[in-house]
């Protein structure tokens, strides 16, 4: 029989990686901590028109990436492919925004789109996300900048950029996307970009092919068609960036994928990661609430690529996690001492001390090399000498050095790591 895969552009973590993984999730969750965002664990799949109404239907992510299924009850669910619409949704739902404001929230776990596979682009992928809803102020923006920012910087990346622009309210971007319009009609795009071009023009800056590139170089751009308020806001936005030494880019040209976007939109990107680059990413997103049935509430926030993030800490050499599993390795040797240390294994992590053993009744031999696999600092030995002395022997694995303790002292001297 052939052996089971899993999906294709599905990542696995496994030991040895996956501590550097837990290691990712759990620091970009700390700085969001830090900045006073409470937790929220959504659902990882949704009524379809949450993300129909709150990503956008034009959105290459809603129309052709969306894991859609029909359950038993004949109700279309999607698997979640980003976090803010379902955030807003449990906001609303849950009347979060009738009480203090903003309502700060951050979550981590997979969402899912149906892309083409490659390094650093997958079908399930993680993010830690925060958003901060329902006060429009740029200083929110900016904190929400700088908590990416500091999450990264806690990892000990430092080849990444920081991109920043603003794409304009309701009030300045119907006249932008008309300018824009305008200047793509007279271009000879092929068809379905023409179509992209009608449907949602931004998107067509977004094109990465070179061709297209060189037909845009004087296309319009948003930043240079703010109203008043949105230029105002941008700039305090950037005041406050600088304020708190966050180093950024303007950059004209960025285009986020997903329709919900308004003024302030930044991406994080790592030059090692090559075409799969954005790290993470982000904005404001002024109208989402309305358009999901709720009050005209603001919010702005990011989404952190926990895969990308991970690539960009191995590009840099980084090992953020923890690699060792254990800090202690039992070698019994002989039945009665795999009693007893099956004993002490239990005692040690009810201490919280990380302990694995040797099982199977292995040899000296076979277990010393298991031990020294493991990673552990120390391997305790029990034989049939120590059981009659009531003692064990404690190992210090770099260095080799190895003394005999009584069996009741065991655990205090490994607490405190003598
Ligand atoms: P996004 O830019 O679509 O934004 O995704 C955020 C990050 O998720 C990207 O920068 C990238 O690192 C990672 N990512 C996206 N797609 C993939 C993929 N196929 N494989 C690996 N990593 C991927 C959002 O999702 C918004 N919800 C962010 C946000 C929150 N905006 C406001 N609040």
């Amino acid at each position: 029989m052939s052996l089971l895969q899993a999906p294709r552009g599905v990542p696995e973590y496994l030991p040895g990686v996956s501590a550097d993984f837990l290691a990712v999730r759990n620091t970009l969750g700390r700085a969001a901590e830090l900045g006073g965002y409470g937790y929220i664990e959504l659902p990882v799949f949704e009524d379809t028109a949450v993300f129909v109404r709150g990503v956008g239907e034009s959105t290459d992510v809603v129309s052709k990436e969306m894991y859609t299924f029909t359950d038993r009850g004949d109700r279309s669910l999607s698997l979640r492919p980003e976090g803010t619409a379902g955030v807003m949704r449990s906001v609303l739902e849950n009347g979060l925004h009738r009480g203090s404001l903003p309502v700060k929230l951050w979550y981590a776990g997979p969402f899912f789109r149906a892309e083409r596979p490659q390094q650093g682009r997958y079908r399930q992928l993680q993010q830690v996300g925060v958003e901060a809803i329902g006060i429009d102020d740029p200083l929110l923006d900016a904190e929400v900048i700088a908590i990416a920012d500091e999450g990264y910087r806690r990892l000990g990346l430092r080849g990444y950029q920081l991109y920043v622009s603003s794409i304009g309210c309701r009030t300045c971007r119907p006249g932008y996307r008309e300018a824009l319009q305008e200047f793509l009609a007279g271009l000879p795009l092929d068809e379905p970009t023409a179509e992209r071009a009608r449907l949602n023009p931004l998107r067509v800056l977004d094109d990465k092919r070179p061709d297209v590139q060189s037909l845009l170089e004087g296309a319009p751009l948003p930043p240079d068609h703010l109203c008043d308020d949105c230029r105002e806001h941008f700039s305090r936005v950037q005041q406050a960036l600088t304020a708190l030494g966050v180093r950024f880019t303007l950059n004209p040209r960025l285009v986020r994928g997903l329709d919900y976007y308004t003024r302030t939109t930044f991406e994080f990107d790592h030059p090692a990661l090559g075409a799969q680059s954005g790290i993470g990413g982000g904005g404001r997103y002024d109208g989402l609430m309305e358009s999901l049935g709720g009050p005209d509430m603001s919010g702005i926030g990011f989404g952190l690529g926990t895969d990308r993030t991970l690539l960009a800490c191995q590009a840099e050499g980084l090992h953020p996690g923890d690699l060792s599993a254990v800090d202690v390795f039992l070698v019994p040797l002989g039945e009665a001492a795999r009693d007893a240390a099956s004993r002490l294994a239990g005692r040690l992590r009810a201490d919280g001390v990380r302990v694995d053993m040797a099982f199977g009744g292995r040899g000296m031999k076979g277990s010393m090399k298991a031990a020294d696999k493991s990673g552990a600092r120390w391997a305790i030995i029990i034989g049939d000498k120590e059981l009659a002395e009531g003692t064990v022997q404690i190992k210090h694995l770099e260095s080799g050095s190895q003394r005999s303790v009584p069996a009741d002292e065991v655990v205090g001297a490994i607490l405190t790591g003598e």
